[in-house]
């Protein structure tokens, strides 16, 4: 990082701390998150090669190469891509950890049949760095994008809106799907279903969107 990085993207924890930060989370939470990602990848058949962006520690990805997807994931943190890469060996599985941007990959034109965007966009405070986020998303992908991202419509999004008023500062941002669906429509891309964690409590919904 340097002067010309972005707030937003300085704000967004790449380092190690962060990166063992989620290797922590609450069993029952990510289940929960899992299960969402199982239920959005049940909406896209003949699915062969996944991508993982951003990979995190490999949470996602290590079960996406459980299922069978040859999967590669890609982080900006050096040590979430070593986690990763650690996650597959014990696993004894197979697959790809790189570090790379998400805003900027070096893939190729749709490289994957799928790619998977789970708890990026919502560190993004602003319209345009979300609306790059979704096109290099979609640049790579040949089929399937599933992207998740935080309602306002939910209890959550509501008492957090509420706290914002009383002075916190917020670290995650909500975006509505009316604003992800406009960015998915310029890079030929269709909703095919949105799914809620689950409905009214929690804010965070997984969109799977398919290339027209
Ligand atoms: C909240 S974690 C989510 C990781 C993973 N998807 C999961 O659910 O476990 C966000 C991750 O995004 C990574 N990240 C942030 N900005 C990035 C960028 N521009 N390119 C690649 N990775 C990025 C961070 O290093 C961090 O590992």
């Amino acid at each position: 990082m340097n002067q010309d990085t972005p707030e937003y993207r300085k704000r967004i924890k790449t380092n190690v701390e962060a990166a063992e930060g989620y290797t922590r989370r609450k069993a029952d939470k990510h289940a929960a998150e899992m299960a969402l990602i199982e239920r959005g990848f049940a909406l896209c058949p003949d699915v062969k090669t996944a991508l993982d962006a951003p990979c995190g520690v490999g949470r996602a990805t290590v079960w996406l190469a459980r299922q069978g997807y040859q999967a590669t994931g890609i982080d900006l943190g050096e040590a979430a891509v070593e986690y990763t890469r650690k996650a597959f060996a014990e696993a004894g599985l197979d697959g790809e950890a790189h570090q790379m941007d998400v805003e900027n990959t070096d893939f190729a034109d749709r490289a994957f049949d799928a790619v998977l965007c789970f708890r990026l966009l919502h560190h993004f405070p602003d319209p345009e760095p979300r609306r790059r986020l979704i096109r290099e998303l979609c640049r790579v992908s040949d089929r399937y994008v599933l992207i998740s991202y935080i309602s306002p419509w939910s209890v959550t999004s509501i008492r957090r809106r509420i706290q914002r008023l009383f002075g916190k500062r917020l670290k995650q941002f909500h975006t509505p799907l009316s604003e992800v669906r406009a960015y998915f429509a310029e890079q030929g891309f269709s909703l095919v279903d949105d799914l809620p964690q689950s409905r009214f409590l929690h804010s965070l919904h997984l969109a799977v969107f398919r290339r027209d």
